[in-house]
């Protein structure tokens, strides 16, 4: 057992600035839980509901919240590659819900976009076939127009898709122990203790930030690890915070995996940033035995170089306390050299190239402009009825993005992509796997091979990952045939 002194030290070992960003203090509340694990690889069939809770996430009060199967949240689902698996979502909400598996590879008809609304009491049923290799994905709501309230509800969890083989690896993998599943999310709490989500004007054109840090639905909490090798998979489920990752001690990480799965060799990194819609795996050694924590730089997006606004005025701030605990086991000590995973190492050429420009309306023309259309692509702003482009499957396409004002995630269903170049230059090391989202910053150049079929009831989306831009216009769809 850990001591309750343990958790406290945790924390005061910090500096102030980087307390976490909560300005009520605080008392440390214990460990960390994980999401519930829903393993389907046995039964090759899982349920969730979407439902109604509450949940208490500061001492002022409890909040209405939305999960699956669950007050908040969802399970972290588990399901094997080379195998279907049945799944079943049922909606018990009073509104229109859709979930969308990102960074699955499934055709458009299973992949949950906003053509696939599931009304109030019904029930969707798609069959997941999975032929990718192993990653973490995650899964949420994607109703247009209602995404990012809906998922700032609770309405996304995690997925994992596993093959058997992360023992003969070497990996960390027991759940919950040295493998632990971080939902990265931050949330401003009313008075009540209340999500309050009502973005204002500022709040839509930078896209809504929280004042509090929230893992895996929990303020405050310490993850609990064993003295030896932990592997962290971290989703950031956020609506628009960009998180830059480090070490409070300045130790790195080893990152092994990108949002479509593992590398060839880990990657030491002493900062890893982290947008909306991205997961990375990383392990970090704690066999010295000492309490850490996770920390984040201030969000770094701001609008035209913070003439227009910006985060600026935050500081640095805690994203997650560790206390290790050398009673748990630790089974892995070794770093391992060779993880088996690849990374894409075409040079893009012959590839037909693609232009992508992702604009905001900006001061007086945003606000002039209906809630949907304040945001575009092409200068064309998401809407239902109107298919973009049509792509024949197998073609492989250099997608071209250009990005100015301000930082934008960029994610693309139903593939997984090289990034070519980011700002003209080669990628950071962090983006040389296997991506389904990357931050573009000025621009970015991708190599994307179509390989699932979307028709034109259920075609694939391109958008940004920050849900106000995205609810907001900043997304477009195409059809694979
Ligand atoms: Cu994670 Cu289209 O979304
Ligand atoms: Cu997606
Ligand atoms: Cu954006």
């Amino acid at each position: 057992m850990i001591s309750r002194r343990k958790f406290l030290s945790g924390l005061s070992a910090m500096p102030i600035a980087m307390q976490p960003m909560l300005a009520a203090a605080q008392t440390p509340l214990g460990p960390l839980a994980m999401p519930p694990l829903l393993d389907a690889t046995g039964t090759g069939r899982f349920h969730l509901a979407a439902q109604r809770g509450t949940t208490a996430f500061v001492d002022a009060g409890t909040s209405e919240t939305w999960g699956f199967n669950q007050a908040h949240l969802g399970p972290t689902l588990r399901i094997a590659t080379g195998q279907t698996t049945a799944a079943e979502v049922q909606n018990t909400l009073d509104e229109p819900i859709s979930v969308h598996w990102h960074g699955l590879m499934v055709p458009g008809d299973a992949d949950g976009g906003p053509h696939q609304t599931i009304s109030q009491g019904e029930t969707w049923t798609p069959e997941l076939a999975i032929t990718q290799p192993t990653c973490t994905a995650w899964y949420h709501s994607h109703v247009h127009g209602s995404t990012a309230r809906q998922v700032q509800k609770g309405l996304a969890g995690v997925l994992q898709i596993v093959d058997g083989q992360d023992e003969a690896r070497g990996l960390p993998n027991a759940y919950g122990v040295d493998d632990l599943t971080l939902v990265l999310q931050d949330r401003r709490f009313d008075r009540r203790g209340q999500i309050d989500y009502a973005p204002a004007m500022p709040d839509q054109m930078m896209g809504f930030t929280g004042d509090t840090m929230v893992v895996n639905g929990q303020v405050g909490r310490t993850a609990v690890v064993p003295q030896g090798l932990v592997r962290l998979r971290l989703v950031n489920g956020s609506n628009a915070r960009i998180y830059p990752l480090s070490l409070s001690d300045g130790r790195e990480v080893h990152l092994i995996a990108t949002d479509n799965g593992y590398l060839d060799h880990p990657i030491a990194l002493s900062e890893l940033t982290i947008a909306p819609g991205e997961r990375f795996e990383v392990l970090i050694d704690f066999s010295d035995g000492r309490d850490i924590a996770l920390v984040s730089a201030p969000n770094p997006n701001e609008m035209m170089g913070g003439m227009m606004g910006g985060a600026s005025n935050e500081s640095a701030f805690v994203v997650l306390p560790f206390a290790v605990d050398s009673s748990l086991p630790a089974t892995k000590d070794q770093l391992p050299d060779d993880i088996g995973g690849s990374r894409p190492q075409d040079d893009g050429t012959g590839a037909d190239v693609r232009n992508m420009t992702l604009d905001m309306q900006m001061g007086m023309g945003m606000m002039l402009r209906r809630a949907d259309n304040r945001f575009s692509i092409n200068s064309a702003a998401f809407a239902m009825d109107q298919i973009n482009f049509d792509i024949p499957r197998g073609t492989v396409e250099r997608w071209s993005i250009t990005a100015d004002m301000m930082m934008h995630p960029f994610h693309i269903h139903g593939v997984s992509f090289q990034v070519l170049l980011q700002g003209g230059r080669a990628p950071a090391p962090q983006n040389t796997g296997w991506k389904d989202t990357v931050l573009v910053h000025g621009s970015a150049e991708l190599l994307v091979r179509f390989g699932q079929g979307a028709s034109r009831e259920t075609p694939f989306m391109y958008h940004c990952h920050i849900l106000e831009h995205e609810d907001g216009g900043m997304m477009g769809q195409f059809t694979v045939g």
